[in-house]
This record gives structure tokens, C-alpha cells and sequence, in this order.
């Protein structure tokens, strides 16, 4: 029988950010030397900043998808996939990362709730599809054939995440909540904390540092995400 420090757990809600990917080379967002140092993201990362520059945002998300061939997943997105697959009850991994480490590591469920690195968008026709390709206002549809009208499927500042019923269904019908290596600064993700406690879940957060909202977790684990991951993991299948 599934226990967590002595209480029955039916029910386990993952959140995933950056620092889970970091150990695997994929540079975060608000670290020291993270991307969003290194660029302003309301120059990259709005809806308006691809209209007034698009080249530069294709060439951004480009340069990020053509490096994911160069990364490889590690014991943290790993030992999540094998907590899906060997715990007793329900694991709903949902990811801020648009990386595909999750499922690289093995992950068979993964909800990509700011899109995904390796998917794109017809802003005309609405057709979706997954590319290792760079793609930019040159590249034609594959649904209607358009050119210019293909955008990454990310999730940007101002958009709305994907999935975020089914998310908050889940957050609504756990026992235990999990956030790693999310710093807390980007909504709604920082409040899915709240959401788990209030419908009377136990929060563990594992973070290298403190973030925005460590205050509101009942535990918290600060280390190493291939660490700290794999740690918690064990304890979850030990039962
Ligand atoms: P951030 O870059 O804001 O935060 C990364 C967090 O990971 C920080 O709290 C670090 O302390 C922690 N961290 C770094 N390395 C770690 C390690 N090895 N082990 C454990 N923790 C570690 O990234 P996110 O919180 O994911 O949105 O950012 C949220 C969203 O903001 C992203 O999804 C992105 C960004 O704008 C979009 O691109 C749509
Ligand atoms: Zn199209």
C-alpha cells in the first residue's frame, strides 16, 4: 500500500520547471547565466514580439530545438517515469518544460502545459505537428499548404496554458503534490501549490534553492534535482 510520511496516497500530481532539466545541460530561465539573463523574454516570448519580429523568434526556438538532439535525459525525469510506471496508484506528470526530456526518460504520460519545443502551429488552419526541423516564414503548412503562418506551439507570456482543466481537476483530487526546480515566479503554475492544499493535499517541493513560494510546502527538500528526485522516488515505491 502506497504511503507518504504515514498517510495513504491514491493520487500523486508532478510539476515539473527548468531545474529539473538543468543537471542535462538545458539552460533555465531565471538562474544565473538562464536564458531570460541572456534575452529579454517580452522581445521573444509574446505573441506581440513574434509579430514585430518573427525571424528572431524563429531563430530562437530553432537554435533551443536544434540542441535538444544534443541533450540527453537524467535521473530525476528517469526516476519520474519509473514512479509512473511501478507506483500503485495514479502519478499525472504535468510539465512547464518545453523540452522532451520527460519522455525521452520514459515518461508515457506527460502533460506539456506551455507546449512543447518540438511542436508546431498553423496560426491559420490550426494544424499541429511535431518537427526536429527549423522551421520559419518560409516553411509551408503541412495541413493547407500556407506558408508564413507556422509558429512554435509554445505557450507564451500573455497566452493561456494548455490543458489547465484537466490540470486542476487532477491538483483537485490528489493527496500528495510534488513542484521541481520551478522557481514560483510564473502563473498558474506557481498557484497549483495552493490549489493542492486547499483540497487537502501534503506539498513537497524539491528545489536547489528557495523559491517564490517554498513557504506554502509542507516539506521541502533542497538539493539536486538527480538527487533529491530519485530519493523521494525510492520512498514512494517502498511500500
Ligand atoms: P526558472 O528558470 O524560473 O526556475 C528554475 C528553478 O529551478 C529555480 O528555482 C532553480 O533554483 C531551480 N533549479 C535549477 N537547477 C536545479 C537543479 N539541478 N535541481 C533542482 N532545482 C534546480 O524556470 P521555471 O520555473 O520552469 O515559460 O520557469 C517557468 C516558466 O517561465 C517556463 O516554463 C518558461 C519561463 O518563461 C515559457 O517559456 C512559456
Ligand atoms: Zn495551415
Amino acid at each position: 500500500m502506497p504511503y507518504f510520511n504515514g498517510r495513504f496516497i491514491e493520487r500523486i500530481v508532478v510539476l515539473t520547471g527548468a531545474g529539473i532539466s538543468a543537471e542535462s545541460g538545458v539552460p533555465t530561465f531565471r538562474d544565473a547565466d538562464g536564458l531570460w539573463e541572456k534575452h529579454d523574454p517580452m522581445t521573444i516570448a509574446t505573441p506581440e514580439a513574434f509579430q514585430r519580429d518573427p525571424a528572431l523568434v524563429y531563430r530562437f526556438y530553432n537554435a533551443r530545438r536544434s540542441k535538444l538532439a544534443e541533450v540527453s535525459p537524467n535521473s530525476a525525469h528517469e526516476s519520474l517515469a519509473r514512479l509512473q510506471r511501478e507506483f500503485a496508484g495514479d502519478v499525472f506528470l504535468v510539465t512547464q518544460n518545453v523540452d522532451d526530456l520527460h519522455e525521452r526518460g520514459g515518461s508515457g504520460q506527460v502533460c506539456h502545459m506551455h507546449g512543447e519545443l518540438l511542436a508546431l502551429l498553423c496560426t491559420k488552419c490550426g494544424h499541429g505537428d511535431y518537427t526536429h526541423e527549423d522551421f520559419d516564414a518560409s516553411s509551408r503548412c503541412p495541413g493547407c499548404g500556407s506558408t508564413g503562418t507556422l509558429r512554435p506551439d509554445i505557450v507564451w507570456f500573455g497566452e493561456f496554458p494548455y490543458h489547465m482543466d484537466e490540470i486542476e481537476a487532477r491538483l483537485g483530487g490528489c493527496e500528495l503534490f510534488i513542484a521541481i526546480g520551478t522557481s514560483g515566479q510564473v502563473y498558474p503554475a506557481a498557484g497549483f501549490v495552493r490549489l493542492a492544499l486547499a483540497r487537502g493535499a501534503t506539498t513537497v517541493e524539491i528545489n536547489r534553492e528557495l523559491s517564490d513560494v517554498t513557504g506554502l510546502f509542507h516539506h521541502q527538500r533542497r538539493g539536486l534535482a538527480t538527487v533529491e528526485v530519485a530519493a523521494l522516488v525510492e520512498e514512494l515505491l517502498a511500500y
